[in-house]
């Protein structure tokens, strides 16, 4: 298949959605540095992203209309507070518009990991904290750079603020978070890099157990596995073509930005749209532990730190395992230099077990289809989490989102044995406090068109006793939602919502549509009012529906570091607009709840939670019935040996 081994230097534009190609990125960070050429200032870029068209001409292009690209340039300067947006064409090399955001955060750059843990590392009152715990070699001390939230204090005002955590390893390959230094921390200012303040409290002692997870450590490899090798002989069954990704039905355009990584546009079904655009937008990890230190943390990884920055470059036959195609990512540096993340995104089928069968004991005929999915993937690792996600697409229409959590527990040191109410003692003296990790996912609907309704379906046990004799009788109960606004999960009432065109009917005369399945929605304890819970309102409410506003974009608001309160989905539901056949953008809120276990630790097996948007009514009958039947050649039946 050409196409899929065509290099990216040499891949033009082919589709309005295709992410930033490096030759783009070099261009809208050179028009952005000359534009402010005059001011002298030094300027930092926080993020050169894709400013995606307006739809109607995204969903009116032909294959050799011109394609103008603009990108969307967020910057920062050296020692101001404030960020700069500014739209660029880069078609047209200018400058479109340029507003500026004063009260602003930049997220946490990359780059700026490694300043921050030097200068607390060269901090005499850390220093102090270090040799009074014992340590003396510093090398082997590790400080995160943890986002700080937003804290009323004097010292803070005005200022990016950055919040950090110690570990330090036994040797230099040791795995530091085993080993918190617990009651040290410090704050420092990010743009300055000066340590505002040394917190030193406490006499826990760092524990001293090695919790080693890496190859070298093993002295006993558990070996005992044969190979399982996924062979494809005959070439994979999807395709590149005029910039989208085709597999069976199903067609999409991968998309790529700094912020959310991965993300979908077009996905639609035997040319049938179903999502004009969907995304992770949004991911906190809120911690449940009353210590003064550990309160702070409240990690918004995708608006403070952006998970696509930190994508991981995929490895063959350990993360993606069979006929892989990889896509390569095109981010910009601090410095708007163009930087690649080599195998950023991995695009696979994988055999999916049973998709229908019926054995008929009459006729003694069976028949049997087996399922498979097109997979569109990344892993992005956060500080100590590693963060899997996929997008799945089935014969039979129904899209599935999972998040994989892996990586490491955020680890905590107490007295050993002792126990913590808001935590698990995960080894002597290292304990996993309770936490979350809620995710929300920016679905742009488009069920068979632009505009849909939404229905919120419960199913009611039969209250009349005159319609139900037999007290058997339950129904699902439909309620058209007219007004945007947020709305609770009700598993009570296997509460599922429903995105319904309003002029396409099925063959019974209903209206098509998809519905949403809140596998993963999740609880929250939380104080909505507390400086975490302020910040993350949007975590309060299972799914939340708005009127397509291009400029809305994120749950918790454009500028999430340091924010003071949610200022995303919260304020855009206030304005009332009608849901009633109108542009739809769905925002679900889902998660992981976590009080981790000792199976976690030291490197936690993946846990995992997602979504579904399933097909209901929008096909006239099984839309997988039509396949053929076949049988797979390859396998092959073993006797104990
Ligand atoms: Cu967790």
């Amino acid at each position: 298949m050409d196409q899929l081994v065509e290099s990216d230097k040499t891949k033009s534009i082919e589709h309005p959605l295709n992410p930033l190609t490096e030759e783009e990125i070099y261009s809208a960070s050179r028009i952005v540095k000359n534009y402010f050429a005059e001011s002298r200032e030094k300027i930092f870029f926080e993020t050169i992203q894709l400013e995606e068209p307006e739809k109607s001409f995204v969903l009116n292009f032909k294959k050799g209309m011109q394609i103008p690209r603009a990108a969307r340039v967020n910057i920062f300067k050296e020692g101001k507070i404030g960020v700069h947006v500014i739209k660029v064409s880069i078609s047209e090399e200018r400058v479109i518009s340029e507003e500026k955001y004063s009260d602003a955060q930049p997220m946490i750059q990359l780059e700026e990991f490694l300043d921050i843990e030097n200068a607390v590392k060269t901090d005499p009152r850390f220093i102090k904290g270090c040799k009074r715990r014992g340590i003396v070699d510093l090398d082997l001390v590790c400080v995160d750079a943890w986002s700080a939230g937003f804290v009323a204090s004097e010292d803070e005002k005005g200022r990016h603020i950055s919040h950090i955590f110690a570990w330090v390893r036994n040797s230099p390959t040791d795995h530091q978070y085993a080993h918190p230094i617990e009651g040290l921390n410090a704050t420092v200012d990010i743009k300055t890099l000066e340590v505002i303040e040394v917190i030193d409290v406490g006499d826990i002692p760092i524990p001293k157990t090695p919790g080693n997870y890496i190859s070298e450590f093993e002295k006993n490899p558990r070996d005992n596995l044969k190979q399982i090798n996924i062979n494809q002989p005959s070439g994979v069954s999807f395709e590149f073509k005029d910039g989208k990704l085709l597999w069976d039905k199903w067609s999409l355009v991968v998309g790529f930005n700094s912020r959310e990584g991965l993300t979908l546009h077009n996905v639609c079904y035997d040319n049938r749209s179903i999502c004009y655009r969907a995304s992770i937008a949004e991911m906190v990890v809120p911690y449940g532990s009353p210590n003064k230190t550990h309160a702070r943390k409240n990690v918004f990884d995708i608006g403070e730190y952006g998970i696509g920055k930190l994508a991981n470059s995929l490895e063959l036959g350990c993360d993606c395992l069979g006929s892989i195609y990889y896509m390569d990512c095109w981010i910009a540096d601090t410095s708007g230099n163009p930087m690649k993340i080599k195998n950023g995104i991995c695009i696979h089928e994988e055999d999916h077990g049973l998709l229908w069968k019926h054995y008929d004991f009459r006729l003694d005929s069976t028949e049997v289809r087996r399922g498979r999915r097109l997979v569109i993937s990344s892993i992005s690792t956060v500080g100590n989490y590693d963060y899997a996600s996929y997008w799945y697409l089935y014969l039979d229409g129904e899209i599935e989102f999972e998040m994989k959590a892996t990586g490491v527990i955020n680890t905590v040191g107490c007295i050993p044995h002792s126990g913590d109410k808001y935590g698990t003692e995960v080894a002597p003296g290292v304990v996993g406090q309770i936490h979350q990790h809620i995710f929300c996912a920016r679905l742009d609907m488009a069920v068979d068109g632009e505009k849909n309704s939404l229905y919120q379906c419960d199913t009611e046990q039969e209250a009349s006793s005159e319609l139900n004799p037999f007290g058997n009788a339950f129904y699902v109960q439909e309620k058209a939602l007219k007004v945007e606004g947020g709305f609770k999960r009700n598993p009570e009432k296997q509460r599922y919502w429903k995105f319904v065109s309003e002029t396409r009917k099925n063959k019974m005369g209903k209206n098509t549509s998809y519905k949403l399945e809140p596998t993963g929605s999740i609880a929250s304890f939380h104080d909505p009012n507390g400086p975490s819970g302020s910040r993350m309102k949007f975590i309060f409410n299972s799914l939340w529906v708005t009127e397509f506003d291009r400029e809305e974009r994120y749950p918790a608001g454009e500028f999430v570091n340091g924010s003071k309160s949610d200022d995303g989905l919260p304020s855009f539901v206030k304005k009332k607009r009608s849901i009633k056949n109108e542009d739809l953008v769905a925002w679900h809120v889902f998660g992981l709840h976590h009080l981790p276990r000792l199976e976690d630790y030291p490197v936690q097996p993946v846990v995992k939670t997602g979504f579904k948007l399933m097909p209901v009514g929008f096909f006239d009958r099984n839309p997988s019935i039509d396949l053929a039947a076949q049988k797979n050649k390859a396998s092959c039946s073993v006797k104990d040996s």
